[in-house]
């Protein structure tokens, strides 16, 4: 009787199916078992395997590489805190642009050249923080070969307030002899040089994004594990994107070609897309990334106040340049590719274009034009 009515039981013959399955599976030996959904790669393995395809290769920049990501974790996690200890708002210090220093300027800064340092294949770092390139005298360190220059936290200004944030780097290989003291031309060295370059994202979800000169890969980290993982493999940005990122608050003092353009974006076309969606966070990371994936452009013009633009040539607009144009896009500043630009100083400033392809030589169209 009871068996009757338990083998009626909708719920109870399920669980007999099921048993019954994974017992004939047993029984079977191997198993073909679908397992694509926990196959992960850190990036760490991502490194180690890239590592491999360059024969000569001996693991140096992984190891910087490697650095880099542990050193985003760190400011990842104090981040993650803001709000809860001491470390969001002023640090009281006014910094190499006269521009009011954030307590997390200042631990990103350290935590990176602490980094960076101990990777031993760095021997020196240019940063946003610092007035002159720092050089490692450590006697592993000042061998390294290696310079790296890097915007320790971009988008400051936004951290009191819990939007995304980011850091850029950029890695070039030292012009001087190893062994050498590292000096200022290591470190002026034109974008298209970098050997690798990235960046990341403390966002919704932190993000690394980086790119050795063979396509751009992104990783995602895992807060349960503390890995990034490769999340975004080989991202390609479209030729053509519907969303314009400026800070329009700047228009009356923008060039000619870049009212136009601004005019152009907002007009009706059906063919193009026309209007363009705007959309602005005031964080460079976080506009361009946004604007990689889904396609767009993020334009910081130069205007009468600050006639040369903002971005930092060396740790911001190059970097960003480099991973824009790897996903097959393209940055200027209005007159040429920025990766042909030479800085003649670490903290240059320069007009930034960057996004996707079509949408950039739009904005150079516009700015010859209205010469
Ligand atoms: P940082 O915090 O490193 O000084 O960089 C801030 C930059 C950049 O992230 C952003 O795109 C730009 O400043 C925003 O400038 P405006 O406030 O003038 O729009
Ligand atoms: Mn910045
Ligand atoms: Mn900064």
């Amino acid at each position: 009787m009871y068996l009757c009515v338990l083998l009626c039981d909708p719920l109870w013959l399920a669980v007999l199916f099921f048993t019954t399955k994974g017992h004939e599976g047993l029984h079977k030996g191997s198993q073909s078992k679908d397992m694509d959904n926990y196959k992960i790669t850190t990036l760490n393995d991502f490194i180690i395997l890239k590592q491999k395809d360059f024969p000569y290769a001996k693991g140096e920049l992984s190891s910087l590489l490697h650095h880099i990501g542990t050193a985003a974790k760190m400011v990842n996690k104090k981040i993650n805190k803001a709000g809860l200890v001491d470390i969001i708002g002023s640090a009281g210090e006014i910094n190499v642009h006269g521009e009011d220093q954030q307590k997390l300027d200042v631990f990103a800064d350290e935590v990176f050249i602490g980094s960076l340092l101990s990777s031993g294949e760095c021997c020196g770092v240019a940063t946003e923080e610092n007035e002159n390139e720092i050089v490692f005298s450590d006697i592993f360190a000042s061998k390294g070969k290696y310079v790296v220059c890097i915007d320790p936290l971009d988008g400051s200004s936004n951290i009191d307030f819990n939007v995304s944030v980011g850091t850029i780097f950029s890695i070039y290989r030292r012009i001087t002899q190893r062994g050498e003291k590292v000096r200022n031309e290591d470190f002026l060295q034109n974008g298209s040089k970098q050997v690798a370059a990235g960046y990341i994202i403390y966002g919704s979800s932190t993000m690394l994004v980086y790119s050795t000169g063979y396509g751009v890969n992104g990783f995602t980290l895992d807060p349960s594990i503390g890995e990034f993982c490769l999340s975004h493999p080989e991202i390609k940005t479209p030729e053509n994107g519907s969303i314009y990122s400026i800070n329009e608050g700047n228009y009356i003092r923008f060039p000619e070609g870049i009212k136009k353009y601004i005019k152009y974006c907002q007009e009706i076309d059906k063919e193009s897309g026309r209007p363009y969606t705007s959309r602005y966070i005031g964080s460079l990371v976080s506009d361009f990334h946004r604007n990689l994936l889904k396609g767009g452009i993020f334009l910081y013009p130069e205007n009468r106040i600050v006639p040369k633009g903002k971005l930092r040539l060396v740790y911001e607009c190059n970097p960003i340049a480099f991973i824009a144009v790897q996903a097959g896009g393209k940055a200027s500043d209005g007159n040429q590719s920025i990766l042909e630009i030479t800085p003649s100083s670490l903290h240059q400033r320069s007009p930034f274009y960057a996004g996707s392809k079509n949408m950039v030589m739009k904005v150079e169209e516009f700015l010859d034009l209205n010469r």
